[in-house]
């Protein structure tokens, strides 16, 4: 009808109606298909939340059994693919190599791509829908372990599918337990399930708006996932984990922290791991995130090198601060999740993989979603123009 509302960078646009993910984030709660985080956290496991992600309630046993069955024998990669990654550089940042991987999955399944010959085939063929949620979901675990693997020079492991998602995930990265060395330490892998959990999902964030809007060409789901991991590779959204720790180790010692916020207060740099678009309060992730953390330190030992130390100043002079307090900016997921995967010994470039993988349901999820129950109408933002009016082109030799 004409009438163009100008809203940078999205603060109150809804782009789509969506049945999966509900934040109130005045009240600082977060509910997967009306199940609160917190219930999903302590009882459900990463395979279980990405199903009622994707498909809208929680399985029943004979499902359940079948989707675990399912996922777990789509871990393999292919030769082909496990060379082409370990044709790039051994310090490759690991999101590279992840995002390689999956718009190279593109060219290996020719077969999700149905739109180029003219056919929405997704929405009448669930058999093709469901290969390719669990194709995606299955390997990407296994393209992070093979990840981690180049950047240390040594050969892939191939997966087991008689593990479970996150301990053969461990497994596959050579992560194993002293007391059983073909076998991770159980309570680490249910912390890192844990972790999956309160990152499979929430709701429009950047990659996952990403993933729905390249997806509303019609393009294949890996794709379509490469474009969302690019967005979640970027500091202000999954690379923030990663960003926490450089910031802690820049920070240096405790007493630093007063100077390091003064710099923050005057726009110099970020305070990375805080604040967030929709929570104005608390991130309940961040909240059962803390417990996952103390679980951890309890296992492996506590702040070698001090930088829990700091990230607990630093915490607490922010949250008193009235630039933080005023402009409620608050601890978010990626505040702690940094010091976890550090203390269970992953290179900081990896923890922004760790985000991914988990996130791969949340953006299949919105996918099938769009596909599903959306307007079916191709994403395509209309702007305002505030360049040069209509003027004619000068010969190259007459330009002033
Ligand atoms: N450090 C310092 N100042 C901040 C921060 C921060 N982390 N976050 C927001 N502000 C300031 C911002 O400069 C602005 O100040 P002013 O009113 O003077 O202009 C005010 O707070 C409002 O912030 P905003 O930029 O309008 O907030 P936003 O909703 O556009 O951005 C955000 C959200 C997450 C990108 C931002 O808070 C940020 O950059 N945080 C640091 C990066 C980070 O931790 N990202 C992870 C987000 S949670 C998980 C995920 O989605 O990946």
């Amino acid at each position: 009808n004409g009438i163009r509302v100008y809203d940078p960078g999205f603060m109150n646009t809804a782009a789509i109606k969506s049945r999966i993910t509900y934040i109130d984030g005045d009240a600082g709660e977060l509910r997967h298909r009306g199940y609160p985080i917190e219930q999903l956290a302590e009882r459900s496991t990463y395979l279980e939340t990405a199903y009622l992600l994707i498909y809208g309630h929680l399985p029943d046993a004979s499902q359940s059994k079948i989707w675990e069955y399912e996922v777990m024998h789509h871990t393999f990669l292919s030769e082909d693919l496990t060379s082409l990654l370990r044709s790039m550089r051994y310090d490759s940042h690991p999101m590279s190599i992840f995002i390689t991987a999956f718009s190279s999955l593109s060219a290996y399944h020719p077969e999700a791509n149905p739109s180029l010959a003219g056919q929405n085939l997704y929405t009448t063929s669930p058999e093709l829908l469901n290969k390719q949620v669990i194709r995606a979901l299955g390997k990407s675990s296994t393209i992070a372990a093979l990840s981690l693997r180049i950047r240390m020079n040594r050969p892939a492991i191939a997966p087991r599918a008689d593990l479970t998602y996150t301990e053969n995930l461990l497994y596959m990265m050579d992560a194993l337990s002293p007391a059983d060395p073909y076998r991770p330490d159980p309570r680490l892998a249910k912390a890192l399930d844990t972790l999956f959990i309160l990152h499979a999902d929430h709701e429009m964030n950047c990659s996952t708006a990403a993933m729905v809007h390249v997806g509303s060409s019609r393009v294949d789901p890996y794709s379509a996932i490469a474009a969302a991991a690019s967005a979640l590779y970027g500091p202000l959204h999954g690379g923030a984990n990663e960003a926490v720790i450089r910031m802690l180790q820049r920070i240096g010692s405790v007493d630093r922290v007063p100077a390091f916020l003064e710099g923050v207060k005057k726009k110099k740099e970020l305070l990375f791991g805080f604040g967030h678009r929709v929570y104005r309060n608390t991130d309940p992730r961040s909240t059962i995130i803390r417990k996952v953390a103390e679980e951890v330190f309890s296992i492996l030992g506590r702040d070698p090198d001090g930088l829990i130390e700091i990230a607990q100043a630093l915490r607490d002079a922010a949250l008193k601060d009235p630039y933080f307090v005023e402009r409620k900016l608050y601890p978010n997921v990626d505040y702690w999740s940094g010091l976890i995967y550090k203390t269970m010994g992953f290179p900081l470039d990896f923890f922004p993989v760790l985000f991914a993988v988990p996130r791969v349901s949340g953006w299949l999820a919105h996918w099938k979603q769009n596909l599903e129950e959306g307007t079916g109408k191709i994403w395509r933002p209309r702007q305002v123009y505030v360049g040069e009016g209509r003027r004619d082109y000068v010969e190259l030799g007459e330009r002033e």
